[in-house]
């Protein structure tokens, strides 16, 4: 069958996924997490396989049942996050970081439940999570993988838009970015979404819809990046 016209032109490829948002535990019974559903990730892993990918779909926290046929791999912290990614993305063709990694996690998480002291504040010690893509983008030996990024931004115009993904791009060592529109509660959690593709040039592709649709305009573009 042919998918939005697209038939199994990834047939042959492997195409890594990460979804679902990590966690990073401040005492046994507490984390730090974010709003992520991993509806994008599981929408671009299922986008994937109907186009003939082999596809692995690293999983973080997420609400969504796992498609199948895929392989899944569970991660919880961005730590394990940055493990399976090491380990998943040389032998990928293209690697899509959909997964909503947590920026910060406790410098040292407390080995027992934190307790109310009284003094009616808490103050965490917090350090920054290892940038996963950004590793990616370092590692990464010749032009393989494609690696794509997502950012959740809340861009005024277009030129802003332009500006944030150039700078992203380029401290990740990414060669797309995949922006949507978060503002005003649009989206995290939402069956549509509405994305722009920046390359290192601008705006390559723009998407609208659901977000399966979405996947599609995403495999479509990283799908057609050039070997450098
Ligand atoms: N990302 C990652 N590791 C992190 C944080 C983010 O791999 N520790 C990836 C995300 O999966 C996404 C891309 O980087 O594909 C951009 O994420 P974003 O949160 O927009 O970027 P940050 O570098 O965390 O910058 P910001 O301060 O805007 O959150
Ligand atoms: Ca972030």
């Amino acid at each position: 069958p042919t998918i939005l016209g697209r038939g199994r032109d990834l047939a042959g490829r492997r195409v890594v996924i990460s979804a679902g948002g990590t966690r990073e535990p401040l005492d046994p019974v507490r984390y730090i997490g974010n709003n992520s559903s991993g509806r994008m990730g599981i929408a671009l892993a299922r986008a994937a396989r109907l186009r003939g990918a082999e596809v692995t779909l690293v999983l973080a926290h997420t609400e969504e049942d796992a498609p199948s046929g895929v392989g899944i791999e569970r991660v919880a912290s961005t730590a394990d996050l940055d493990a399976a990614m090491a380990r998943m993305a040389p032998g990928a063709d293209i690697v899509v970081m959909a997964v909503a990694a947590a920026d910060f996690a406790a410098r040292e998480p407390a080995g027992a439940k934190i307790k109310k002291d009284g003094s009616g504040t808490l103050t965490l010690d917090l350090v920054e999570t290892t940038d996963v893509l950004a590793h990616l983008g370092r590692e990464r030996v010749g032009s393989r993988p494609v690696l794509v990024g997502f950012a959740a931004e809340t861009p005024r115009c277009a030129e802003e838009l332009i500006a944030l993904g150039r700078t992203k791009l380029e401290r990740k060592g990414a060669d797309l970015l995949v922006v949507n529109d978060v503002g005003d509660g649009r989206i995290f959690g939402q069956p549509d979404t509405s994305i722009s593709i920046l390359g290192p040039d601008g705006v390559i592709a723009e998407g609208q819809g659901s977000k399966e649709r979405c996947a599609h305009v995403v495999l479509d573009a990283a799908a057609r990046v050039p070997a450098r």
